[in-house]
């Protein structure tokens, strides 16, 4: 369970909070990959697979747990879901692409994934996990952090 304890005055219970320090991490790894496609081609491959695990399991967090528990709090169909889950979709397509290039040993360029990712976290961290951090009690904020907890295993 997680721990109900506060920091800094602050409650802990935030998902912009958990899903801020993701986003922090695939942007690092983002950039650390674009960085050796271009000096270290050999390592970037094992950055890249690194990349799509975190994405994989922070994808999973957002549309099992945070949005399908959102979903079925507010009971009704949400325009802010459906342009993530859109937009979820258009990551994975264009991993499947720098994946394929990988295999290839050809270099990607990035740029496209670089922008829409930055866009999109932008957007999780600014408006929709703030507002979702508003609306719902810190009851079920709990329910949605341990959940959480059970997914990714520090
Ligand atoms: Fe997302
Ligand atoms: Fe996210």
């Amino acid at each position: 369970m997680i721990n109900k304890s506060y920091k800094d005055g602050e409650s802990i219970n935030s998902l912009k909070k958990a899903m801020d320090k993701d986003h922090l991490i695939i942007h690092n790894l983002l950039n650390k990959f674009e960085k050796e496609i271009s000096e270290d081609f050999e390592k970037s491959k094992n950055t890249f697979n690194r990349l799509r695990w975190i994405l994989e399991k922070h994808f999973f967090v957002e549309e099992k747990i945070i949005f399908s528990v959102y979903l079925s709090i507010i009971d009704e169909e949400n325009e802010y879901i459906n342009k993530l889950l859109m937009e979820h979709e258009k990551i994975f397509r264009l991993l499947n692409e720098i994946e394929e290039d990988l295999l290839d040993n050809k270099k990607s360029d990035i740029s496209e994934i670089k922008l829409l990712l930055r866009a999109h976290s932008r957007f999780e961290d600014d408006f929709f996990y703030p507002k979702i951090d508003e609306e719902i009690s810190e009851k079920e904020k709990l329910k949605i952090l341990n959940r959480i907890e059970e997914v990714i295993i520090k």
